[in-house]
């Protein structure tokens, strides 16, 4: 056979093929239990499991969704939870033709022996509890380290990056979950968009490298990239056009075509530039699914509209809704402000 033997191989191929789809993106709602309450106390609300499934359930219970959402990437927490009326929140995706994804990293830790940089955790007992996510309904996962270009980044730290990545997406994919691979390059610094270029280059040849060691099937995982920028407090800003030829140069020169999609982080980035960036990169064509996983710039407008309030759960609906569809036409390359 063409694709590597496993008894998984031809459901991954499946999977990572339907969340890739034209006009659709992920939907990121897996932020850890203490990122959720930041959000929440951004609109006044107290970190607790209700609030946090009143919030979760309005996402996902978002009428007409599914058109543009493909998948959506879950905490643990929600994985599990029902909405009010008592249905699971994994079938309020499936009845979308939203396929439930699960964040199983377990956090980043300080990495002794470099320059104060992090690694990321979570390999211990990481196949059974993947057996029981996949039992649960969840048929892709995420895994998200991070790598500092104002503290190195150390060739330490992007080894350990690398292969903590690797032994991961093995892991998932060995428990029928396509793995998000994700090196999230911060944006944090004043450096130029060659030396994110730079970095980008060598964090991808080295999660390649370590992908292919550990026999992970490139046809049955998705890459979430950081889109090639300048710092944040570089002194000129790039516009859509340079950060597309800039992240495209990386993607061509250090992603094979056998991986079926790139969805691209938000990281910090506004709505609007998240959007702007994702439809500069689709104007022309390209090897792959180029498409979103975003988090914050797919729901800091819903925050906003909410504010916790049960009358404004409806417009906080439309504004997702708004922001799904300007991104699912900037990967179809057609989106107009
Ligand atoms: P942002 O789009 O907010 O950067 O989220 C990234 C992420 O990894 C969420 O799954």
């Amino acid at each position: 056979s063409v694709i590597r033997a496993g008894s998984y191989s031809e459901e991954l191929v499946k999977t990572a093929k339907t969340i890739a789809s034209p006009g659709r993106g992920i939907l990121a709602i897996d932020e850890s239990n203490a990122t959720c309450g930041k959000r929440l106390a951004s609109i006044g609300l107290d970190n607790t499991e209700v609030n946090r499934q009143a919030y979760r359930q309005l996402l996902l219970t978002t009428p007409g969704l599914g058109q543009y959402i493909s998948g959506s990437i879950l905490f643990e927490e929600t994985l599990f939870q029902s909405t009010t009326d008592g249905k699971t929140m994994v079938d309020c995706l499936r009845e979308q033709n939203i396929v439930p994804g699960i964040k199983v990293d377990k956090g980043l830790v300080p990495l002794p022996g470099s320059n104060n940089e992090s690694w990321c955790q979570g390999l211990d007992g990481l196949a059974s509890r993947s057996a029981e996510y996949y039992k649960q309904g969840a048929r892709f996962a995420k895994w998200r380290t991070v790598v500092s270009i104002p503290c190195g980044p150390s060739a330490l730290a992007v080894k350990e990056a690398a292969w903590g990545l690797a032994r991961y997406a093995a892991i998932s994919q060995d428990n029928g979950l396509v793995p998000i691979v994700e090196p999230e390059i911060l944006l944090d610094g004043d450096h130029s968009i060659d030396t994110t270029l730079d970095v980008a280059e060598r964090v991808w040849a080295e999660v390649f490298y370590y992908l292919a060691e550990n026999n992970v099937m490139f046809e049955g995982i998705l890459l979430k990239p950081s889109m090639v920028t300048p710092g944040a407090d570089h002194k000129e800003k790039a516009d859509p056009e340079t950060i597309a030829k800039y992240t495209l140069t990386m993607l061509k020169r250090r992603v094979p075509p056998a991986v079926p999609g790139i969805m691209f982080l938000s990281g910090g980035q506004s709505e609007m530039e998240a959007t702007l960036n994702l439809h500069a990169m689709n104007q022309s064509p390209n090897p792959w699914h180029v498409s979103f996983s975003y988090a914050r710039a797919l729901q800091n407008s819903v925050l906003k509209a909410w504010q916790g309030r049960p009358e404004n759960v409806e417009a906080a609906q439309k504004a997702l809704l708004a922001r799904a569809k300007a991104n699912s036409l900037a990967q179809l390359g057609k989106y107009s402000a």
